[in-house]
Parts: structure tokens; sequence; C-alpha cells
């Protein structure tokens, strides 16, 4: 933290920031800027945004945002705005944190955000600045955006894009934010090097390493990280399909495997597969530019990816027919979990959900709770029944579904749920519950994966 210092420009003045879009990234950016020490301006076209943000609120449950954003609308360092004016000629340095969605129809990335900023950001460029991309683009995004400023912006080749990735985990975005495990800068000049090492001085004094690098390879960094983590949730949920042809515990193979330093045991839980607003998409958009460059081979080996998560969701399915017999009509299924991972409110893409979509599509009547995401979740599968409870949710229930890995269900007590159940059957797809507790309690318990 900087608290006490204040980094200056060559001007004697404390450096000025704008964040472009306050979504999930631009939010943790724009209060992470704050508490290094600079004066920041978050600009967002959402009005409402806006004003939730200028009280200090994120739009969005992340542990830790909150009081962050707050500390610094208090301290008048941190203030959001809609209006491009005001950041134009003010500050020196512009982040570009909008979102980057799959496009309708395909699986490519939706730049249209990206573009947007740049419309309407560079006709307001009059002096030098340095602008700098967070969100995750196509490699080749970087050039196109700055040739863009170049012909659009009065103080032309005076602007330069950088682009530097963000590795941010929902539910740590703040401790990622602040204490970042690697700093990756793209550029093209040292000046923009110095420029970006100025504004995260305070990470790389506490030892966040930094990689200095074109902007293509800071580009493919982040979708090469982004495919190698899903790459290991595939391999590990690949590996729990062998572990349930044979008996084998998946979990105790993947402590077994971590242990070895060149793997490690990050991202080896096997379960229902990955989601969330970033792993799936960002794999489908890093093979899309794969297909235009006509690298054939990324796209063989990261399809294969994204089909064993899709299997991973099919099984679980495919369990509860073992389970529950054909005819599901009547039955009560629970869904404990709708969020696409804990310690978020998230539920796109979420495994959870689409698990409990496709049972309701059999005839099964679904009943879903979560500790946060349960509004998100009524409005993406409003057809769903939704309880206040986990044990709410468990009444009458002919199988209970533990899909997302909340610390909550690890406390539930098998003995008194049993009480409330129609039927005492746990699929624990999340692999994380006691499966001694459960059958000792009476349960029929499978893990798949697990024997
Ligand atoms: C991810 C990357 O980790 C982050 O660096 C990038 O910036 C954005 O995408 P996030 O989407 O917040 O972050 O989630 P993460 O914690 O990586 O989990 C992604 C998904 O994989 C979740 O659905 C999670 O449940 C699942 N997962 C994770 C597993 O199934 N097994 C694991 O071992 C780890």
């Amino acid at each position: 933290m900087n608290e006490g210092s204040t980094p200056v420009t060559q001007a004697s003045r404390p450096l000025r920031i704008s964040v472009i879009g306050t979504n999930y990234l631009g939010a943790n950016t724009a209060a992470g800027m704050a508490e290094f020490g600079f004066d920041v301006i978050g600009v967002e076209i959402d009005e409402n945004r806006v004003k939730l943000l200028n009280d200090g609120k994120a739009p969005l449950y992340e542990p830790g945002l909150d009081p962050l954003l707050k500390k610094h609308v208090d301290s008048g360092r941190l203030r959001f705005t809609s209006d491009y004016q005001e950041v134009g000629d003010w500050a020196d340095v512009h982040f570009i944190c909008v979102g980057t969605p799959q496009s309708d129809g395909s699986d490519a990335a939706d730049l249209s955000q990206v573009h947007s900023v740049v419309d309407l950001l560079a006709p307001l460029l009059t002096r030098p600045a340095l602008v700098v991309g967070r969100s995750t683009v196509p490699v080749g995004t970087s050039a196109v955006v700055e040739q863009r400023f170049h012909a659009e912006a009065p103080a032309g080749t005076g602007i330069e894009i950088a682009w530097q990735p963000e590795f941010l985990r929902e539910a740590h975005g703040v401790d990622d934010t602040l204490h970042p495990d690697r700093l990756v800068f793209g550029v093209r000049s040292e000046q923009a090097e110095h420029r970006l090492r100025e504004v995260f001085a305070t990470p790389i004094a506490e030892g966040s390493p930094v990689v200095v690098c074109n902007r293509p390879t800071a580009e493919l960094v982040k979708g090469g990280a982004n495919a190698f983590l899903a790459t290991k949730i595939s391999f590990i949920n690949a590996l729990a399909e062998m572990c349930e042809a044979t008996g084998a515990d998946v979990s105790q193979l993947a402590d077994a495997l971590g242990l070895d330093q060149r793997i490690g045991r990050g991202m080896l839980n096997a379960g229902p597969g990955y989601g969330g607003g970033c792993l799936p998409k960002d794999l489908r958009a890093f093979m899309a530019r794969a297909g235009e460059l006509g690298v054939e081979e990324v796209i063989t080996l990261l399809r294969e990816v994204d089909d064993i998560n899709q299997r991973r969701r099919s099984r679980i399915v495919h369990v509860t027919h073992e389970l529950l017999g054909t005819d599901w009509v009547g039955r009560n299924v629970t869904v404990l979990g709708a969020a696409f991972k804990a310690g978020t409110d998230d539920v796109r893409d979420s495994p959870a959900l689409d698990v409990a979509g496709r049972i309701q599509l059999h005839g099964a009547t679904v009943t879903v709770y979560d500790p946060e995401a349960m509004d998100n979740a009524r409005r993406v599968r409003p057809t769903l029944r939704y309880a206040a409870s986990a044990q709410e949710a468990c009444q009458e229930a002919h199988v209970v579904l533990h899909l997302t890995e909340w610390p909550e269900f690890r406390e539930l007590d098998p003995v008194q749920l049993k009480s409330v159940v129609e039927t005492p059957l746990m699929i624990d797809a999340r692999l994380s519950l006691d499966p001694q507790a459960w059958r000792n309690a009476g349960w029929t318990y499978r893990a798949p994966g697990r024997p």
C-alpha cells in the first residue's frame, strides 16, 4: 500500500489516471489505482452505476471492494463520471477496462466496446498520453487500436498504446489488483515502460515480477494463461472419468500429481468443470483467433478441452438419472449453488445453473439455493424454483446436488438434513463434502471421480 507517499509526474503532481469501464475489472482497477496513491476518475456510460460507485458501492459482489471504493471516494482521490470530456486532457494514463464478451453467433470476441472507447476518447486527446489496454483481446488488437488513435486523436502519434493484461480472479479481485503475481507490460517504447513502472511502483517495490515484452506477446499471455488453466481443469476432469471406470479417487490423484512442483496443485480440482465470464469465452475467442491465423493445432487441442468441460455437466445429469431412474415427473431435485464458483454472485456460464436447467428439462421440479447469487440466478433462469436457505431447498428432495463449493454447504449437518428430504441421495459434484459423514448418516453419497 502507498497511503503516505504520493507518486508524482515530471510536472510534480500526482499522476492522473482514467479508468474506462467500471464493471468487475474497471471497478477493481480504479480502486487499486487510488490505493496506489494516484488521482483517479472512472468513466462509465451507465448513470445509475456512476451514482452507485460515487457512493462507494461496487456494481457487483466482490469481497473487500466496497470498503476500498468508499475509502478513496471519501479521500477525494477517486470519483466516477459518465462524461469523457472530464478525462480527455486531464489524465496522463487511460486504462481501457471494458468487456470483450463472446460475439453473437460466433466464438470470436466482440470488440465493439473497445472500439466505442476509441470513438469517444480519441477526439478529446490533444496532448500526448499513454492508453493502456487491460481488457482481454485477440492478439493483434493493440496495433489496430493504436492506428485508430493516431488517425482520430488531435495529439496523433503522441498517443501510445500499451497492453497490460490483468489476471484477476473473481472473489480475489482486490488482492490480485494490489498484489499481482506478475505484471506484463506489452509496450513498443521505453517511455511507455517507464510510465507503467511509475504506475505500478507499489507492487513492483513489494516484489511483483515484471515481464516487459512486445504487445502481441502481452495479448497472448492472457489468452494463453486462461487456455492453460482451462486445459488443466479439463485434464483432471478427464482423469476423473478414468477414476470412475477403475475405482480410483481423483481428489487423491490430484493431491499426488500436484506435489510435483512442475505440475502444481492449483486448478486440479475435478468437478462440474469451469464456468464464469472468462475461461469459457476466452478459450473460444482464443480458438477463433487461432483459426483466423491458420494455426489449426491450437484449435484441435482446445476444442477437446471445451468438449471435456461440457461432458462433465452431462455426466452429472447422467448420475442423477442413475440414482432417480428415468421418470422424473413429480421428482424434486435440489441444487446447492448457482454461482459459477464460490465467493461471487456471478452466474455467467455457471455449471450449476446449466445442470439445474437440463434437469428441469427432463421434467423434475428443481429448487436452487445460493448464498449470494439468487438475484442473478432468478434473472437468467426464472423458471427454476428458489429457496431462502439450503435447509428449505432440501425439503422433500428426492436427490440433492452439490454444485458450487460454498463453505456453508460443507457445514451442513447430514443427520439433520436427512430428516427433511424425501430420499437421502447426495451427488457431491464438487467432491468437497466428507463422504464418511454423509454415508454414516444414512445417505447414498455419489461424487463422480471418487469411489
Ligand atoms: C479466471 C482466471 O483464473 C483469471 O486469472 C482470469 O483473469 C479470469 O478467469 P475466474 O473466472 O475468477 O478467473 O475463476 P477461477 O477461479 O479461475 O475459476 C474458473 C472456473 O474453473 C470456475 O468455474 C471454477 O469453479 C473452476 N475450477 C477452478 C475448477 O473446476 N477446478 C479448479 O481446480 C479450479
